[in-house]
């Protein structure tokens, strides 16, 4: 039979740990999987960036992971003119034209509860690069009175950036002085005004492919890498939230990153006191992945890109025509009325699983990765991957005293996560991976 090499690109310049440990992973599987006849073996590389011949370069890779889309226009073309022959994760195209707004106004249209947003006229056009000659500028905005629009949205609110990350520029303001003042201060940044939720639990949900990883999230949290941490004395709370709840954050989540066509996104979702859930922010091209955030998650995050990078390079995914969304099944729910809401999430989720051929990947997995869930045990039980898990931490923390407080810290947690592992494996009551992020 003949042998084939799957090659996975992977740029990722900001995260030792999670590409070391992706191809730390699929080594360890030492995969050969027959497929089509071929003998298929699968590798990932950090891919370098470096000149290449615009017109006729050749790609060696089946599958490439971006997550510089950003900022790094080198990147982007040199991915862009790959997009009709490799599967790209994530599209560049989606995430260059979608941002926070059009997400919105989809996802409302489809029916969530996305809190009541208006988006505003850029402030300034001082500063901005592609406006060179500022006396040629007349101001184009109509005039506005934002007070009115304040009263609309009603006080608390966030002022946030449309195209935000990081929480940059994210101000709350709690009456219309520093409404005024916010906007005075926001120069040439365009910025949305958002109604506050009063929320009872935040909650993260990231998608990769059909599976679904929901974590709480702190927004409280001092510095940002605590913010997954359950509280100052507690890792994680298991069943933090009602399954009912954790139904419907998995199948928000699903449905836009189906939507959209998205293999690797976060949905940041806060539940309000009487139970509803509403999305503030979910178009996430590059979510953070690494360990010294997700710590107690990180392992399981690692191998749900792990089965849906192999499954799509093994099996040469494909997302379709071009750039091409296909959202005419989804707007035609959004146009039933005989759906309640948890019907229509249902019906969405449907579709989205559609698109992620979820079934197909549920099967390739169980024929070709039965071991998977022991294998990647041993892999994180490994001493390869404590090394990965020191390193990252002294890349992190570039405080050299706080190295052996923080090693123990994160190992700690680390040790907790293999022992929940060892526990389900042993009684053997985990169903695969793949089947228990799929369920829903
Ligand atoms: N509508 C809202 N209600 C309550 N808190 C919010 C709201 N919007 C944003 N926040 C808070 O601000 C943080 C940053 O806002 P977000 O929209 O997530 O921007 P970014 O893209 O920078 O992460 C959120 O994590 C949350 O804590
Ligand atoms: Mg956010």
């Amino acid at each position: 039979m003949k042998r084939v090499e799957a090659l996975i690109g992977m740029l990722d310049l900001n995260n030792y740990s999670f590409v070391a440990s992706l191809q730390g992973l699929i080594k360890h599987l030492g995969l050969q999987i027959e497929w089509e006849g071929e003998q298929v073996e699968v590798r990932l590389d950090r891919m370098h960036t470096r000149p290449y011949r615009v017109q006729d370069e050749e790609c060696p890779y089946r599958v490439i992971v971006n997550r510089n889309i950003h900022w790094n226009t080198y990147a982007t073309s040199y991915f862009a003119s790959f997009a009709q022959r490799v599967y790209m994760l994530n599209d560049v195209a989606s995430f260059l034209s979608m941002n926070k707004n059009t997400t919105y106004g989809h996802m409302s249209h489809l029916g969530l509860n996305i809190p009541k947003t208006w988006a505003l006229p850029i402030r300034s056009y001082q500063g901005l690069v592609d406006v060179p000659i500022q006396d040629l500028l007349y101001m184009d905005h109509d005039a506005f009175d934002l007070r009115e629009i304040g009263r609309d949205v009603g006080y608390p609110a966030f002022l946030k950036p449309q195209s935000g990350g990081g929480w940059k520029g994210v101000v709350r303001v709690n009456n219309e002085r520093e409404l005024l003042e916010g906007f005075e201060a926001s120069g040439n940044v365009p910025l949305n005004l958002q109604a506050a939720i009063d929320f009872q639990e935040f909650v993260r949900v990231v998608g990769i492919g059909p599976q679904m990883l929901v974590m709480h999230f702190n927004p409280n949290a001092k510095y940002s890498h605590d913010r997954y941490l359950r509280n100052e004395r507690q890792a994680v709370e298991f069943n933090f939230i009602s399954p009912e709840h954790h139904l419907e954050t998995s199948r928000i989540t699903r449905m836009i990153n189906g939507f959209y066509k998205w293999d690797h996104n976060s949905c940041e979702m806060l539940i309000d006191k009487q139970g509803k859930v509403h999305p503030i922010d979910f178009a996430n091209a590059c979510p953070d992945s690494s360990l010294v955030s997700l710590h107690f998650y990180f392992p399981t995050l690692v191998k749900y890109m792990t089965q849906w990078l192999i499954y799509c390079a093994v099996t040469r995914r494909d997302k379709g025509p071009g750039y091409a969304m296909d959202w005419q099944r989804y707007f035609e729910i959004a146009e039933r009325s005989d759906l309640s809401y948890t019907q229509r999430l249902e019906a969405y989720n449907a579709v989205a699983h559609d698109y992620f051929n979820t079934q197909h990947f549920v099967d390739f997995c169980a024929k070709h990765l039965p071991e998977f869930d022991q294998q990647a045990q041993d892999f994180f039980s490994s001493e390869e991957f404590n090394t990965i898990l020191e390193k990252e931490i002294k890349y992190y923390f570039t405080l050299r005293h706080e190295w052996p407080q923080k090693i123990a810290h994160y190992r700690g947690i680390h040790e907790f996560y293999l022992s929940c592992e060892r526990e389900k494996l042993q009684q053997g009551t985990a169903p695969a991976t793949v089947v228990s992020a799929t369920r829903v």
